[in-house]
């Protein structure tokens, strides 16, 4: 039985890097175009395999080539797969990647939009028997919802990586115990730019933990006992991608392994900031062995 699920999205992403943007009506050419794996559920779930925690991933994909790609690199990662085949395309991201290394990302959710609680019902037992859930918010919001009712039911962590921006209920966000909001959904989430007015009000809402990403700034964690800051490692930005779904599946792994809370925010930021040193999505991502090696090189 895995003991870290992960319920959320797959989707293979079209990555055009290029000088910049283009402006609207005008044609540049760009540099290069690439395929990798991607969707924020499949990456968090690739962190957690390569990082040895055998975790499983719950999530949808379609009867195609991608679908069956992006399912056998989950594999290959270490990750159980429970996924749920439909007649809609599997999901695809468009990602334009530009020199400074920021990233402007397109979804079609495809089989992604289609989980709903039916859907997690079926793999009720699954959840509850987890020690973590860990979820974002690339699959409709009712299965979301559904999943994290589960869970802190039967007693199991509820990290929530609330990506993309939205709006959310307290029905579900009471139920979180660790939410791993950045700036900007922070704002959408509470109307705020303030990150000390925007955190106690999510507290107020009954969220237990946020920890507040900042990206190459480090994080905030906000809960009962106040507010504390933590740093990140200066890094070369290579590609921005995928380093917050980097960063929620170490700091999975970390609790699933027994650290402490500080100590497994400090590994999250660590493993998503190794992430940004390196092209694409799952393809950035580091074993266990090249993260100890990372940590190691930093800490001489
Ligand atoms: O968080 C990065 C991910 O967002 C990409 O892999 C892309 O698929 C989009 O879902
Ligand atoms: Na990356």
């Amino acid at each position: 039985m895995a003991e870290i699920v992960i319920v959320g999205s797959m989707n293979m992403d079209f990555v055009v890097n290029c000088y910049r943007l283009p402006e609207p009506g005008e044609t540049i050419s760009g540099k290069s175009f690439t395929r990798h794996s991607g969707g924020k559920g499949a990456n968090q779930a690739a962190a957690a395999g390569l990082l040895g925690a055998s975790p499983l991933f719950i999530g949808a994909r379609g009867a195609d080539d991608i679908g069956q790609t992006l399912e056998d690199n989950l594999n290959r990662q270490g990750v159980k797969t429970e996924l749920i085949t439909t007649d809609i395309e599997t999901g695809t991201a468009h990602i334009f990647v530009t020199d400074d290394g920021e990233n402007h990302i397109t979804i079609i959710p495809g089989a992604n939009g289609t989980l709903d609680s039916g859907d997690i019902c079926s793999v009720a037992e699954r959840i509850k028997d987890a020690e973590i859930l860990l979820f974002q918010l690339e699959i409709p919001l009712e299965a979301v919802t559904e999943a994290a009712r589960l869970a802190a039911e039967a007693g199991t962590t509820v990290i929530l990586d609330p990506a993309p921006a939205q709006k959310l209920p307290d029905e579900l966000l009471n139920r979180v115990d660790y939410l791993l909001p950045n700036k900007n959904e922070l704002e959408r989430l509470t109307g705020t730019t303030e990150i000390e007015e925007g955190c106690s009000q999510l507290l107020k809402r009954g969220v237990k933990n946020i920890i507040l990403t900042l990206g190459g700034n480090g994080a905030v964690l906000a809960n009962d006992k106040g507010i504390k800051n933590f740093t990140a490692p200066e890094i070369d930005v290579v590609d921005t991608t995928a380093a917050g779904d980097a960063l929620a599946g170490a700091f999975a792994v970390a609790l699933n392994k027994g650290f402490g809370l500080e100590e497994a925010i400090r590994e999250g930021i660590y493993y998503g900031s190794a992430a940004v040193s390196r092209p694409g999505a799952q393809s950035s991502l580091f074993t266990s062995e090249e993260f100890a090696e990372f940590l190691s090189s930093r800490s001489e």
